[in-house]
């Protein structure tokens, strides 16, 4: 006889079609997606027309993603769900990860020691230097940093035709030492794009779309957990509303005004060193 599917028995029914999911930790997610969405609409009691839009929103927010835009990222990001993950998967003794976001580009090039990512007119040029170490301080021979960030317009490369390809974007190595450095420009707030649907959400929401100021860095060595994170700049005045909910406390530095002692070719400098935990620790 087959079960009768009302309110209350809804959930379990789909809950038990999953249930001779082979695969433990796929069975644990499915139960868990389909538990947590049927409370979700017990509770707000959508209307068919809201089960649409919702619809729409999801498919536009697919039809938005191409090899450059990543709008279900955006998506994740706005929601703090990016953020949460983050938490969830940090590392003991580790520098503290953040938001990939949507303008990663892989395979930028490796750059010498100490080498400029942008232009001149990308902004105020900056000295960021610092340390990859292992959590008692050793420091990683081979660490790569993988940085990248937007030009004082606001812009990545890859939203501005005006920007050559990998502009502010490069890869660098360590040698025994650890120390590594490189100048870019003083990161800039930047909004992120509102041409999609996580756009008309924000303005839906009445929510500003502005990020703090950062650079990004994916930071890795040989036997080590890779971190994503960025450098946030002290001063900005979007550390306590960056609509990805970026930013931890851990990851905020000064950019101090050059001064003596200091190379000439820069206006301001920033330190950071960075902490990888060992491959295998949770
Ligand atoms: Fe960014």
């Amino acid at each position: 006889m087959a079960t009768d599917f009302t309110e209350e028995t809804a959930a379990d029914a789909v809950v038990d079609s999953f249930a001779k999911t082979p695969d433990p930790r796929l069975r644990e997610l499915l139960s868990g997606l389909v538990g947590h969405l049927h409370a979700f609409v017990r509770e707000t009691e959508p209307t068919i027309a809201e089960w649409e839009r919702a619809i729409e929103f999801l498919t536009a927010t697919g039809q938005k993603c191409d090899d450059e835009r990543q709008e279900f990222i955006l998506l994740s990001d706005v929601l703090g769900f990016s953020s949460l993950v983050d938490l969830i998967n940090a590392a003991d003794g580790a520098t503290e990860s953040t938001v990939l976001g949507p303008f990663y580009v892989p395979g930028a090039p490796v750059r010498a020691m100490g080498e400029q990512l942008g232009r001149p007119e990308d902004g105020s040029p900056t000295l960021v230097r610092g340390r990859v170490t292992d959590p008692a301080g050793d420091p990683l021979d081979g660490a790569s940093l993988d940085v990248w960030q937007s030009s004082s317009n606001g812009l990545y490369d890859t939203q501005d035709p005006r920007q050559p390809p990998f502009n502010l974007r490069g890869v660098f190595v360590t040698g025994p030492d650890g120390l590594y450095q490189f100048r870019t420009v003083r990161p800039a707030s930047y909004p992120v794009p509102t041409d999609g649907p996580v756009g008309d959400l924000l303005r839906g929401a009445g929510r500003h779309n502005w990020r703090a100021a950062h650079i990004h860095a994916i930071v890795s060595a040989p036997g080590r957990r890779p971190v994503t994170t960025h450098i946030f700049d002290a001063e900005n005045p979007y550390l306590d509303s960056d609509t990805v909910f970026g930013v931890k406390d851990s990851l905020v530095r000064p950019f101090r005004p050059a001064g003596p002692g200091d190379p000439p070719d820069v206006s301001y400098v920033t330190e950071m060193d960075f902490s990888l935990a060992a491959q295998d620790d949770g």
